[in-house]
Formats: C-alpha cells, structure tokens, sequence
C-alpha cells in the first residue's frame, strides 16, 4: 500500500474559494483504494463551516520552529467518504473571516502551515512516500523537507509531486522578510532556486525542488513554458519540461450528477432533459426575477470575479449584447469591486434580461449549471476550470475562450458535420466574444435539433476521475520505483 499525503490550503467540503478545493478535495477518493492510502492535510480555518467543526476530533499537539518563532500546532482528525483529512490548528494563523487574507499575512501563514505539515508526520504514524502539493501556499513544503530534512531517516526518500493549478499566484515576498521568516539558509535565495525577479518566490521553490511537477490540463501545461503564458517562470518549466506533467482534471460524478443533486429543483438525464432543463430553467428564472420565456436563451456565469475570467471583455459588450439580443443572463460570483459593480449596473440597467447575485452560493451555482441553456467562461487564461465540466455535465452548452482546459474540454460545434459540445473563440477580444454569442443564439433559435444534439454529446462526455486519477498512479509508480 502506497501512502500519498495531500497537503492544500483548501479542500472540499471542509473549505472552498475555487476550483482547487474541488480538486483536492474529490480526487483522493477516486485513486484505487487497495493500492493507495490518500489522505489530505489542511489549516484549521477558524472560518470553516459549523457544521463540519463538530466533526473534527484533537489528536495531537508540538511545537513548530519557524527561524526564531515557536508556535503551537494542534492536529485535528476527521474521515469524509472513507478518506482521512488531517487539520493544522493554530488560532494565530489561522483566524479571520476567509482562508486568504493579506499577502504579508498569507507569506507567514503558508510558511509555518508547510513546515507544520513536515513536523505532523512522525505524530501522524504516516509517513508518506509522496507528499502532494497543490499550488504556491504548499511550496516551500519542498524546500524545507530537502534543505532541512534531508538527513533525517524518517524523511528520508519522502517524494513530492506538485501541482501548478493557478501559476499566476505564486506567493512572493521580499527575501529579507522570507529569510527571516522560514529560517532557511542564505544560500538557497539564488536565482536557481528561491529567488525570482528581486523576491523570493514560493511557487517556484516548489517547481524547484519537486521531483514532478504536474499541473491541470495538457494545453497549460504546454502555455506555461511559453513566454506568454509563463508568469515570469517560463525559463524553468522550460528546463523542468522532462518532469512537466499535464494531466485533466476530473469531476465528481457523484457530487455533480444531474439525477440526484439535491440543490436542483428538478432531476434530468441524458433521455429527458429537454422536459427535466425546462422546468428547471422556468423555476430559476422565476427566482430570479427574470421574466418565465422558454424561448430566450439563458446565459449562466459562476465565477470568482477576477481578470483572469475574461470579464473585460463582458464589461465591454454588455450592453451591445443586452440592447440588441433576446437573451437573459444568470450569474454569481465575488472579487473584485470592479467586475461586481459592473455586473449590479447592468442588472439595474436591465432587470428583465440579467440578475447578478454578488456572492457564494453552492446551491445558486448548481442551480445555474443545470437550468441555464448556455454557460459563458471568456478567460483570458484557465488551467482547467471545472466549470464548464459542470455544464457539460448538466446539459448547458459552454461557450469559451479556447485557452488551457477549455481548450483541452470543449468541442467547438460545427454546423457542416454536427460535431461539437460547445462554442469556442479564439482570440481575447470582445466582439469575437459577442459574435460567437450571438452564432449560439441564432442557433438555440433556428436550430433547436442541432441544439439539442449539442447538450446530448455534452452530458454523454466522461469528464469524470476515472480518465485521470490512474494517471497520477502511474506517476506516483514512477516517482517510487526504486528498482
Ligand atoms: P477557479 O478555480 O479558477 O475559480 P474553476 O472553474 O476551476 O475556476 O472552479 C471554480 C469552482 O468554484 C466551481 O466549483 C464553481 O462552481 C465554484 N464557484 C465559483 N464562484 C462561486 C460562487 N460565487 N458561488 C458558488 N460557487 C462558486
Ligand atoms: C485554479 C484554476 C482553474 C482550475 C482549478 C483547479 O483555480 O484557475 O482553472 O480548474 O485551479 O485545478
């Protein structure tokens, strides 16, 4: 039995901002469980649900030394679906309000979280073979286990694997600050390793010292080496290309399943969903209030509201869109005060054709994926987005920016052959956007047999774990074949 260690800043359904708790939090239970013993470590959020605080039972204390701090680090227990989840408990780093919070605060909160994580093991009675780190708040969990531990027998031969989901965000801060902060020596805040433009760089400690890197489709993986898309850390996933991994994410079925979620208003499959969709989207739109009409396209948008999602091209077209189409949109999200404004504008601007509810809401998000007759993700990047799986998923035709896993995910629709799950642009500009709304438009329209052809082959994709958790097996094999 291989034992593999999650280490994430978040995870569902403890604790979630976006994509990657969805991740972390459903694929450990897909992996074949004769083989792998997958458990997840996390911070003890003082912001995570009530509901789940009562699940979590104290199993141990130490202290962790961080340079010339000593802080306490509880460690919490709870099983999920036959899966362990560990907690790191300090009420110091972890309080407030969400997960993230200032970068400065965030720098010290992941550097004593990942040290926190090393120091568990030996408590844990579970010593890994491979440590999974996801994105840039577990980095330095590489660096310290090799710069550290190295010498150490129990740490000795612990592998890592890290995974890239969003290499826009890579945590960095001024070297003294780190320096001082970690405790590492001065030797390892060099360009060949910690340093990067100036500052020191957590995600690129972890691309660095892992033994594989993966990240979260095959088109990013390929973006990401370029200039263009490579954040500033091109030149060393260029020179990581032998150990770069891109492999799809996944979805879980059985938590997105159109025929028995329990926040949706009506159940459907891939026989009924003409009836099961309408009767859904009457009830969302009637929720909403937005006006009952079968016969307009309805556009949903779930999303966390940064640049990244493409939302400047929406700002730009909106009201072209609005004034002159027969359409309604449905959207949901938070960030940034400039893309909420712009969304409350347009809904006082036209109540009857969008509703922007600025916020959270699992059960609003699933609501929308299984009402709505399209989903609209424009990014401008994307490393998978789980979004548009959720769509396909529920029969709503996605329309996107054909970059990273949007690329790798959706089939544009070609009327000649009648092919397709979706509709797709190329460029990041707004009326490419806009035409290609308004082709599905025409199409929703005109072609209702074609239409409904899209949404079958969409909801008959297998966008599930089973395509990609054997591929992490495959990689945890290699990383541990010592023959
Ligand atoms: P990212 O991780 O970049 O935000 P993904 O498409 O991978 O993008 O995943 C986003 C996840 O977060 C999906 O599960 C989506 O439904 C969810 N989500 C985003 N915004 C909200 C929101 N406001 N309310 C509920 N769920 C949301
Ligand atoms: C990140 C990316 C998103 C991806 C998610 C899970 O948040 O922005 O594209 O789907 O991580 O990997």
């Amino acid at each position: 039995m291989k034992k593999i260690l999650f280490a994430a800043s978040e995870a569902v359904p403890f604790i979630k901002t976006g994509g990657l708790a969805d991740v972390t939090g459903s694929l450990p239970k897909y992996f074949d469980r004769k083989k792998y013993d997958v458990r997840i470590i996390l911070p003890k959020y003082l912001c995570m649900d009530e509901r789940f605080m009562g699940q979590l039972h104290f199993k141990c204390h130490f202290y962790v030394n961080l340079s010339w701090r000593k802080q306490y680090a509880g460690i919490f227990e709870a099983k999920q679906d036959g899966i362990t989840y560990y907690f790191v408990d300090n009420e110091f780093y972890f309080a407030g309000d969400k997960p993230y919070n200032e970068l400065y605060q965030d720098i010290e909160k992941f550097a004593y979280f990942s040290k926190a994580v090393l120091e568990a093991l030996p408590f844990l009675d579970f010593c890994p073979d491979i440590i999974h780190c996801h994105d840039w708040q577990t980095g330095l969990i590489p660096v310290f286990l090799k710069t550290l531990y190295g010498d150490e027998n129990y740490y000795r031969g612990i592998r890592i694997v890290f995974s890239i989901h969003n290499l826009k965000f890579q945590g960095r801060w001024s070297l003294p600050a780190v320096m001082d902060i970690t405790g590492l020596p001065e030797q390892i805040f060099t360009a060949d390793k910690l340093e990067s433009y100036g500052e020191a760089n957590y995600l690129k400690g972890g691309i660095v010292y892992a033994d594989a890197v993966t990240t979260v489709s095959e088109t990013y993986a390929r973006e990401i080496t370029t200039e263009q898309g490579g954040e500033g850390l091109d030149g060393l996933l260029r020179a990581r290309k032998n150990d770069l991994y891109g492999i799809l994410n996944g979805l879980d079925y059985e938590e997105y399943d159109p025929q028995k979620d329990g926040y949706i208003y009506n159940h459907f499959n891939e026989q009924n969903f003409q009836e099961g969709k309408k009767l859904n989207k009457a009830r969302l739109q009637k929720e909403l209030g937005l006006p009952v009409k079968e016969n307009t396209m309805l556009i949903g948008i779930v999303s966390r509201m940064t640049s990244q999602k493409g939302f400047d091209l929406v700002a730009y077209i909106m009201d072209e869109l609005l004034a002159t189409e027969d359409v309604q949109l449905a959207v949901l999200g938070t960030g940034e005060e400039q893309y909420q404004d712009m969304f409350r504008y347009f809904t006082q601007k036209y109540p009857d054709k969008i509703q922007a509810s600025i916020g959270y809401s699992e059960e609003r998000a699933h609501r929308i994926y299984a009402s709505c007759d399209a989903f609209l993700m424009p990014s401008l990047f994307e490393p998978c987005g789980l979004s548009q799986l959720m769509s396909l998923r529920y029969g709503t035709v996605p329309i996107v920016r054909e970059t990273g896993g949007l690329k790798d995910t959706v089939e544009a629709y070609n009327e000649y052959e009648h092919t397709g799950t979706g509709f797709s642009f190329a460029n990041y500009n707004a009326h490419e956007m806009l035409g290609t709304i308004r082709y599905a438009i025409s199409v929703f329209r005109d072609r209702k047999k074609d239409w409904n052809g899209l949404i079958q082959r969409g909801m008959k994709q297998d966008f599930s774990w089973n395509r990609s958790a054997g591929k992490y097996e495959a990689l945890y094999e290699k990383l541990t074949d010592f023959e």
